[in-house]
């Protein structure tokens, strides 16, 4: 009687213990671990091509050589894409401003003037917090276009 007590309780013990040290003992489980494979920091990154440049500052130059053409062809997408919460005098005062919960930027003032192409540039594909991004509506020249129509209106003041 005591014995087959004994066995009750034992055999299931001794299983366990047998299944879990061929789970984990056994040399299978570090297969995963020991495979050829390269790992981290064991060799350097390929360097990328000579001539690439980052992404961010591959368009460059931007609109830093503003042409009317391109200052006419941005005040026209402007008209078409932004007015309703900027407004005509790029002010921030479009009649979509008012709903808003928070007002578009006058963008002829000194803040965005301040601020470089490229993060414009980023700002106007990506959108920002409120304002929604244009990368489906505007090709990259076009939103160069549009950032020249924005720099002139800050050295001009009133657009055009
Ligand atoms: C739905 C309203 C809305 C439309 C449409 C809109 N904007 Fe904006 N814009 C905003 C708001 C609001 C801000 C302030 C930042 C924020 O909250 O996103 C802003 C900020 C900006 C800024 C300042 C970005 C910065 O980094 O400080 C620029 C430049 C700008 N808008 C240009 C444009 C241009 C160009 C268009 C048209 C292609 C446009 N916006 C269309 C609402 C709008």
């Amino acid at each position: 009687m005591r014995l087959h007590r004994l066995l009750r309780l034992g055999l299931p013990v001794l299983g366990l213990g047998l299944m879990t040290g061929l789970v984990f003992g056994w040399p299978w489980s570090r297969d995963m671990v020991e495979q050829p494979a390269v790992r981290p920091f064991e060799v350097w990154m390929p360097l990328p091509p000579e001539g690439t440049v980052p992404q961010a500052t591959a368009w460059r130059p931007g609109p830093t050589a503003i042409t009317p053409e391109a200052v006419e062809a941005g005040r026209q997408l402007f008209r078409t894409y932004c007015v309703v919460c900027h407004g005509p005098m790029a002010k921030g005062t479009g009649p979509v401003a008012k709903k808003l919960k928070s007002r578009p930027y006058d963008i002829t003032g000194p803040f965005v003037a301040q601020k470089k192409d490229t993060s414009l540039y980023e700002t106007l594909r990506g959108g920002g917090v409120v304002m929604p991004p244009y990368r489906e509506a505007l090709s990259p020249t076009e939103t160069w276009a549009v950032l020249s129509y924005v720099r002139s209106l800050q050295r001009k003041g009133p657009p055009p």
